[in-house]
């Protein structure tokens, strides 16, 4: 029975023999595996888009990393290119939108992407990954919140101060609210299809939610994302139950709130105390995280000493996926990931 896997069952706060594992950007460029498979494709994006490619480097790391979960290869900014933008992933500048959003006109020429059509190749992809996981680990799907999302339509990039969405959200807030609204609907429709293509845990990755004040934040970010968890199913189409994760990279001052969604794991960067955080979340949620991912320079004996003291920290109580606290870096040595990986696996806690 999938339910059986240590990651769902750790999902669910249930009692597991050891912590499952697995990294944020698992499937990445420190993995020569990896760059050779995008070396066949061509481009970053052509392999999202093709899906036995993109299901060959799902598979890496659970064949040559062990880790204990898997995740779709995609990205978060191939919504907003099914909503019609022009999507450029530039060789070692990040991706690009070279005719952002800049006024309400620009929300309403966005289109409303059927998944099965404009993103058929991730449900493709998906149905692939999980015919040749063959149930080893379960197989999560994904998406950016909108307001993560909203960041790149509108800044066209990568930011360092945000100045055009803030603009945007002081200037004219109900732009951005259109265009939020429009990208959740976008996200419930394509997290849906996900589910029934074979996803079998879902998560919500908001990395730019930290860069906005409290009120704001609950505003602009949270409001949709606690919209996405209501609407998104909450079982497989063969009737497990499947967990929700909501990711907000520098949320740690808002972790009350946050397990309000009603989400199943709340996940954390390395910022926050994971004493804290249990007490705060209570027995409401699981939690996923939370080392730092430059701990992984340091050297193998290191990274165990620090992977030691993270699940110390985190406690014994049932409920806690080992994870990065943000997506590991490309420069990072294979055997500096293996000793992260091995150092969480060890039969310590519950
Ligand atoms: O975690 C995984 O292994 C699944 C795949 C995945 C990718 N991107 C592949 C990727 C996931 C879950 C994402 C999410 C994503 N993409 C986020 C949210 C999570 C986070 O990291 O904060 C964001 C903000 C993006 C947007 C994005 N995509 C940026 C800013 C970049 C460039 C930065 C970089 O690392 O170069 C990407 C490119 C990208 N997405 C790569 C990968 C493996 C590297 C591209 C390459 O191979 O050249």
């Amino acid at each position: 029975m999938t339910t059986d896997h240590l990651f769902l069952r750790a999902c669910f706060r249930r009692p597991v023999p050891r912590r499952p594992v697995w990294m944020m950007r698992q499937a990445g460029r420190y993995l020569p595996e990896y760059r050779a498979t995008r070396a066949k494709a061509g481009n970053f994006l052509n392999l999202c888009k093709n899906p036995e490619l993109a299901c060959e480097v799902t598979l890496q790391p659970i064949d040559l990393m062990g880790v204990d979960a898997a995740i779709l290869f995609s990205d978060i900014l191939v919504i907003p290119e099914a909503m019609g933008m022009e999507l450029r992933f530039l060789e070692g500048e990040g991706p690009s939108f070279p005719a952002p959003i800049t006024s309400a006109a620009d929300v309403r020429r966005l289109g409303d992407p059927d998944p099965e059509v404009e993103l058929g190749y991730v449900m493709d992809a998906l149905r692939l990954i999980r015919k040749e996981l063959d149930n080893r680990v379960p197989l999560i799907g994904f998406t950016g919140a909108p307001w993560t999302l909203a960041t790149y339509m509108v800044e066209g990039g990568g930011s360092k101060n945000f100045a055009l969405i803030k603009r945007m959200l002081y200037a004219e807030p109900e732009t951005l609210h259109q265009l939020l609204e429009k990208t959740t609907q976008a996200v419930i429709r394509y997290l849906t299809a996900q589910v029934a293509a074979g996803a079998q845990a879902l998560q919500i990755f908001d990395t730019w939610g930290g860069v906005l004040s409290k009120p704001d934040f609950l505003e602009f970010s949270l409001r949709y994302i606690h919209r996405i968890v209501e609407a998104v199913p909450r079982q497989t189409p063969t009737g497990e139950k499947l967990p929700v994760i909501v990711f907000v990279k520098g949320g740690g001052q808002w972790l009350d709130e946050i397990t309000a969604t009603g989400c199943d794991v709340v996940g954390l960067d390395w910022t926050v105390d994971p004493a804290q955080a249990r007490k705060i979340i209570g027995g409401r949620t699981a939690v996923q995280g939370n080392l730092d991912p430059t701990t992984l320079y340091a050297p193998p004996a290191v990274i165990e000493q620090r992977v030691a003291a993270m699940l110390r920290a985190f406690g014994d109580a049932p409920g806690h996926i080992v994870n990065l606290g943000h997506g590991i870096l490309p420069d990072i040595p294979v055997e500096h990931a293996r000793a992260f990986i091995r150092a969480g696996q060890a039969e310590v806690g519950k």
